[in-house]
């Protein structure tokens, strides 16, 4: 609004509320002005401000008791609990009980704040007028003047029991995310530092099998270009653990012809130029899955890590700080793939110190 309000005297104002009439004195564009004020109950009696005090004290209270009985929901009530809600249906009590006590903690937090500002707070309105965005000194000596002015006219000071209450919600409240941190599970100890592939020694070798089709995979079936994803013999996808192992043991399995394979100790590893490498991306965690065949740079879709398989599987691009971890593979008499060892040092995000 380019009107500068400043160089207008406020048209008074009269009548009560509801009956505002705009004095515009001739000017069809003149600023109407306010409304003349109207006290509310809060202001003029002070039973009703201290009634209202207490709705607002009751509303944070009322938020404190959800959250204890969101950590005691959390602790007391079976995971696997399932109850019939209506009209919900059967849901599962623990996120039932999780959710609505959460619900209510934020809800009286937010309905007391504004329940308090709108029955105890100052709510005379004040024209704000504009001004040059750097305020001079007298402004802002003026800005901390009104701040104080606000603060003691909110009542925050005096008011005890709003304020005492209020800021007994708001230290409860994170307390249902402390709780949760539970979910994150026992710590994993020496289980990421191993993976299926542990089984296999050289004396008893374990044999690569081919995701898509659960067929042990001999080493001519594998062409120079291709990308296969292989798992250990035994872990069927019907096992109770299948997710938690084949997060660690999914291999991905390239072909690059011997002379084009830079790293030499990585070409060791392999057989006859078939690589075997773990499947986990070392940032993060995602399953690799795009391979350019003529580059042999493999791609992690998540944040672009880039990998050359050719190169020992050095990460040539993105937030990945190591390379992916190589598994030892050979043939038995049979022409089969087999691994005959653990990969060296642990798959996946490299958290912890690796060899
Ligand atoms: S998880 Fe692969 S780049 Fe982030």
């Amino acid at each position: 609004m380019s009107h500068d309000m400043s160089e207008d005297k406020l048209p008074e104002s009269h009548g009560s509320a509801g009956q505002h009439e705009v004095a515009t004195h001739g000017d069809p564009f003149a600023d109407p002005g306010l409304p003349a004020h109207e006290p509310r109950r809060t202001d003029i009696d002070e039973r009703a401000a201290k009634r209202a005090e207490r709705q607002v004290s009751l509303m944070f209270v009322v938020s404190m008791l959800a959250t204890v009985g969101f950590i005691a929901s959390y602790v007391a009530i079976d995971a696997d609990k399932i109850v019939y809600i209506f009209p919900l249906g059967h849901v599962s009590a623990l996120n039932f009980a999780l959710g609505l006590t959460l619900g209510v903690a934020l809800f009286c937090i937010g309905a007391g704040a504004v329940h308090w500002a709108r029955t105890l707070m100052s709510d005379h309105e004040l024209p704000a007028e504009r001004h040059p965005i750097e305020a001079d000194d007298e402004v802002r000596a003026d800005v901390i003047e009104q701040f104080k002015t606000g603060a003691a006219e909110s009542g925050f000071g005096r008011r005890k029991m709003i304020r005492n209450t209020l800021i007994g919600s708001m230290a409860l409240v994170p307390l249902s995310g402390v709780v949760l941190l539970r979910d994150l599970g026992p710590l994993p100890e020496k289980k990421l530092q191993h993976t299926g592939w542990d089984l296999a020694t050289p004396e008893h070798p374990l044999p690569l099998v081919n995701m898509n089709t659960n067929k042990p995979m001999k080493a001519e079936d594998i062409v120079v270009g291709s990308l296969t994803f292989a798992k250990p013999e035994g872990l069927e996808e019907d096992d109770e653990t299948f997710q938690q192992q084949i997060a660690k043991d999914a291999l991905m399995l390239v072909r690059i012809a011997p002379e084009n394979i830079k790293d030499k100790d990585s070409a060791e590893l392999g057989f006859e130029g078939i690589l075997a490498y773990s499947k986990i991306c070392t940032h993060v965690g995602c399953p690799i899955s795009l391979y350019e065949q003529q580059t042999h740079h493999a791609l992690c879709p998540c944040h672009q890590s880039t990998f050359d398989l050719a190169d020992g599987a050095r990460v040539i691009f993105g937030p990945a700080g190591h390379p992916l971890p190589q598994l030892k593979i050979t043939t038995n008499e049979e022409g089969f793939l087999v691994a005959t060892g653990d990969f060296a040092e642990p798959v996946g995000p490299s958290f912890w110190e690796r060899s």
